[in-house]
């Protein structure tokens, strides 16, 4: 075995490659900011303001880095998250400015969780998620991303029948060729503590344990894959990425859609504390994490090092 180990052939034979062409990079823009605020537990990443957002976009753009995901912190949040469908609200703002200057495939999160007031990623009665209320409300938003000119609708809420109402909100407003990546598989995982504090989306009570899938079931992901694809996605996730290996071999074994993983800031600070500390060598270590997400199965990586990764290969 060692001969083809060797410095050289060992790239030739190389089963598994990761391309910056498959990255793509989450960004935050925040409303109430009028300059980069840097986000503590996530060294190296940055808040933007509505101005900062345009420079970063076209900072990754000169990299080669092809896409980003978008996630908006509103300067008001209601009790329906009314601010997440207002076509001045910050992402629809954020997008238009993305798309003034560059040519970057933007990728929208949407979800009501960082827009209204509970924290909750749908509507609320007597704390108990709406999950049939909530389907009208991600129609509206979904439309009012693409209108804004957003390329790939991502609803990441977790609220069953998502795909099919956004579906039927995009092709009635006549956005028939805009592409939807779902969030189909998303577990409730305490990774996204770092990012929940970043966006200010933390539940005002409760945890989102009665929407997110429980990290004991695999078999349910591939049902909730297949839902979402009955539904119409055009792009299945599963999230977090590194704990749940198995399940992007799984989903794309058994359904072969084109698949995102989404490496997760919990996953992100972890090596980066470790980093810190001199434990582990951050790049080394980024790159391995992203490799066995690839050989897993995924075509997408959706990672918080994307632009380090175009940075590091240009
Ligand atoms: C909101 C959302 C979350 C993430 C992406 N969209 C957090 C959550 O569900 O609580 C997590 C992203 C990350 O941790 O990097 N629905
Ligand atoms: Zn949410």
């Amino acid at each position: 075995m060692r001969r083809l180990r060797a410095p050289g052939i060992r790239d030739l034979v190389a089963e598994t490659r990761l391309s910056l062409k498959s990255m793509v990079q989450p960004l935050f823009v925040d409303e109430k900011l009028s300059e980069p605020k840097a986000i503590e537990p996530m060294p190296n990443q940055f808040k933007q303001s509505l101005e900062g957002i345009q420079t970063e976009a076209g900072a990754l753009e000169d990299l080669g880095v092809p896409a980003v995901l978008l996630f908006g912190l509103p300067a008001h949040k209601d009790d329906v998250g009314s601010a997440a469908y207002d076509s001045e609200g910050i992402i629809q703002q954020a997008v238009r400015k993305i798309k003034e200057v560059t040519g970057l495939i933007v990728i929208t999160d949407l979800c009501l969780c960082e827009y209204t007031s509970h924290g909750h990623c749908g509507l609320v009665r007597n704390e108990k998620i709406l999950n049939d209320e909530t389907l009208p409300v991600l129609g509206m938003i979904a439309a009012s991303h693409a209108e804004s000119g957003a390329d790939i609708i991502a609803p990441s809420g977790m609220i069953d029948h998502m795909v099919q109402t956004i579906r039927a909100a995009l092709d009635l407003e006549g956005y028939t060729d805009t592409p939807i990546l779902s969030y189909s598989a998303k577990y409730a995982s305490t990774f996204y503590g770092p990012f929940r504090g970043a966006a200010e989306s933390s539940f005002a009570f409760g945890d989102r344990r009665s929407y997110q899938m429980d990290p004991a079931n695999a078999a349910e992901a591939l049902w909730e894959v297949q839902l979402d694809i009955e539904e119409g996605a055009d792009i299945v996730m599963v999230k977090p990425a590194m704990p749940y290996l198995d399940i992007l071999k799984a989903v794309k074994d058994q359904f072969g859609m084109p698949l995102a993983a989404f490496q997760v800031s919990g996953e992100y600070s972890m090596i980066m504390a470790a980093a810190q500390m001199g434990w582990l060598n951050e790049t080394v270590a980024f790159l391995e994490s992203l490799t066995s997400i690839k050989r897993a199965g995924a075509d997408m990586l959706i990672t918080y090092w994307a632009k380090k990764y175009a940075e590091l290969n240009r």
